[in-house]
């Protein structure tokens, strides 16, 4: 036997590709005016040149996944953080300790505290409210009435987030001013974080102090909640107690800045994801009103002649699908974004350190390689036998990994409560001064929507 004939067997690693330059690019300015002038269109079509491909954006290369399966290895991958210059807008605006911004060990302690107010055999206790702010809702609207549905759905959004996580009835009445709070900033946010001025959004003109005056007053309910919450000694079972008995790496009680950024990075995407999406669904409603009678015979055949309650939810399959299906057409989050933080290899393809990396669940569940049909509203793809057919991480709007959102159960309930009860109550149509296109900000929704509700 020779020395060479005992030679361990190397194997090389696999020679990775550099992902080829999406097309379209203009000297100086590369992909950046198509992306500026047209996202949603421009981030469907890159998937026709590469799973994944480079972009430039004026001097920079930035990443963007196309092929679903990818998409779902970059989120589960540890070699990718949440980090970019979007990310730090929203710190300088919502707190810099709140976990949606976190990492590493940080992040990981976060998520362990407040997950367990998200958690499945948690959520039946928000019921009640949940019940109470839906039916508050229809209770409110008149037949022949014409609604101002952006304003319906993100205060409906508001208040069941608030209610259901600061219990208490010192929420009652703030869950109005934040509902009103949150509504002026979830006008100017996006703005702020894509075109970041700086100073520009300080000098006092009207729109500069309203955006102003609604952050500060954001700030300040959060801390009377916290405050009051504090002086109450109560600690019913939600996520302000986790937070307030929260402990840190030292076992030391967190910091009172950590629990009021906490609360403001749960609370602000929680609800402008949210409203968004009612309002998508409202619009489906109004544009299907084969749906409508769809969901009215399930309502009926699951819950009789009483009220829809939330006990109901698991079982209203189609209305639960009604939503999911909303959701893939009309994704509340439509872009999504990482950083490499070493050099690393995603589907073979040579991803640098410090390399920032898009994709959008938009394009991904619109993408005519994964769904039959994928422009049409069809709530039955998503029928057992049918939903195998799409491919794995082709429908991922809450994420995977370790970001995923920590309220896909929450939200999916609420969604579909929210679905049954007005379907229920009330057929729409559009009316006068609607705009129904879709609007792109943090997240995606119809521009405004006004709808009249009719009864019967
Ligand atoms: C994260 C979607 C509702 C709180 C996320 C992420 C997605 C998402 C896609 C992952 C972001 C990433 O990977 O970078 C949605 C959708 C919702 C919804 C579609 C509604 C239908 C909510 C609600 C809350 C919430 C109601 C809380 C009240 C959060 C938080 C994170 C998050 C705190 C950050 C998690 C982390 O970074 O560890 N959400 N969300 N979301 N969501 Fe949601």
């Amino acid at each position: 036997m020779t020395v060479e004939s005992v030679k361990p067997v190397t194997s090389e690693p696999p020679e990775l590709r550099e992902p080829p330059l999406a097309g379209g690019g203009v000297p100086l300015l590369g992909h950046g005016w198509r992306l500026a002038r047209d996202p949603l269109a421009f981030l469907a079509r890159l998937r026709d040149h590469g799973d994944i491909v480079r972009l430039r954006l004026g001097p920079k290369t930035v990443y963007a996944v196309t092929a679903p399966d990818l998409t779902g290895a970059l989120a589960l991958s540890p070699d990718y953080i949440i980090s970019g210059p979007l990310w730090e807008s929203l710190e300088d605006l919502l707190g810099k300790e709140g976990v949606a911004t976190a990492n590493g060990p940080l992040h990981r302690r976060q998520r362990r505290t407040i997950q367990p107010a998200f958690r499945l055999d948690h959520i039946a206790s928000y019921g009640p409210i949940m019940e109470e702010e839906v039916y508050a809702l229809v209770d409110r609207w008149k037949a022949g009435e014409t609604l101002d549905i952006t304003a319906e759905s993100f205060r409906v959004a508001v208040r069941i987030s608030a209610r259901c996580l600061m219990r208490g009835s010192y929420m009652d009445e703030r869950a109005e001013h934040i509902t009103s709070a949150l509504a002026t900033l979830f006008a100017g946010m996006y703005q702020r974080m894509v075109v970041p001025l700086g100073p520009l959004y300080r000098v006092p003109i009207p729109a500069n102090r309203e955006f102003n005056r609604a952050l500060a007053d954001l700030h300040r309910l959060v801390d009377e909640i916290v405050a009051d919450r504090r002086a109450s000694s109560q600690k019913p079972d939600d996520l302000l107690t986790a937070l307030l008995e929260a402990k840190d790496e030292n076992g030391d009680p967190i910091g009172e800045q950590e629990i009021h950024d906490q609360v403001i990075a749960i609370l602000t995407p929680g609800s402008e994801t949210v409203g968004s999406l009612v309002m998508s669904l409202l619009l489906v409603l109004a544009e299907h009103p084969d749906q409508v009678d769809k969901i009215r015979a399930e309502v009926k055949s699951v819950v009789g002649d009483r009220t829809v309650a939330f006990g109901d939810v698991r079982k209203l399959t189609h209305t639960a699908n009604v939503v999911v299906e909303t959701m893939r057409l009309h994704p509340a989050v439509w872009i999504l974004t990482r950083r490499a933080v070493t050099d690393t290899n995603l589907g073979g393809y040579r991803i640098p350190a410090g390399a920032d990396i898009v994709y959008s669940p938009y394009a991904i569940q619109r993408d005519p390689r994964s769904y039959r049909r994928h422009g049409e509203f069809d709530p039955d793809r998503w029928l057992p036998e049918r939903a195998k057919e799409v491919p794995k991480y082709a429908m991922a709007p809450f994420s995977v990994g370790n970001r995923k959102c920590p309220s896909d159960h929450f939200s999916m309930a609420e969604l579909t409560l929210i679905t049954a009860v007005v379907a229920t109550a009330f057929r729409f149509e559009p009316a006068e001064g609607s705009d129904p296109r879709t609007r792109i900000g943090i997240t995606l929704r119809p521009r405004r929507l006004r709808l009249r509700a009719i009864p019967g």
